[in-house]
C-alpha cells in the first residue's frame, strides 16, 4: 500500500513564506523527493496539501485501509488541533511527524505538539531532507 504524504497550512507557499526559516524549495520539490524516496524502497506515494482542517480530517478517515502509513507535516495545527491527533489514530498506521525548522529554538508556543504522542518518530530541523528521512524510517516500520 501506498505512503501517505500530508502537508498542513501555509506549506503551499513553501520557498517564499520565511525562507530564512523554512529554506528556498517549494512544495513541488518536497513531493517530487518524497515520491523519489518512496519510489526507491518500493513504495508508492500519494501526496496532498490544504489548508482547510477539516479537509485534511476527512482526508486521513479515507485513508483508512488505503495506506500502509502517514509523513504529515501539521504545520501550524502541530501547536493547536487536538482533532488532528484524533484523526491521525483512525487509520492505525505509523505516523511520522515532520518539521522543516527546528521548532524547539523557535517560539515558545512551538515547542507542544498534540501529533507527537502519537507518532512513531519525529524529524524535526533538517529542512526538506526530514521529508526523505521520515519516508525511509517508515518503509523500515512497514516493510
Ligand atoms: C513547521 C513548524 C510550525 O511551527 C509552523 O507553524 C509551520 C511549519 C515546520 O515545518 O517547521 O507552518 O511545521
Amino acid at each position: 500500500l501506498p505512503i501517505l504524504l500530508l502537508n498542513g497550512p501555509n506549506l503551499n507557499t513553501l520557498g517564499v513564506r520565511q525562507p530564512e526559516v523554512y529554506g528556498s524549495h517549494t512544495l513541488a520539490d518536497v513531493v517530487e523527493l518524497a515520491e523519489r524516496t518512496a519510489a526507491e524502497l518500493g513504495f508508492g506515494l500519494r501526496a496532498a496539501q490544504t489548508n482547510h482542517e477539516g479537509e485534511m480530517i476527512d482526508w486521513i478517515h479515507e485513508a483508512r485501509g488505503q495506506i500502509s502509513g502517514i509523513v504529515i507535516n501539521p504545520a501550524g495545527w502541530t501547536h493547536t488541533s487536538v482533532a488532528l491527533a484524533d484523526a491521525l489514530v483512525v487509520p492505525e498506521v505509523p505516523i511520522m511527524e515532520v518539521h522543516i525548522s527546528n521548532v524547539h529554538k523557535r517560539e515558545a508556543f512551538r515547542h507542544h505538539s498534540y501529533v507527537s504522542p502519537i507518532a512513531a518518530g519525529i524529524i524535526v530541523g533538517y529542512g526538506i531532507r526530514g521529508y526523505e528521512f521520515a519516508i525511509r524510517r517508515l518503509a523500515e516500520l512497514v516493510g
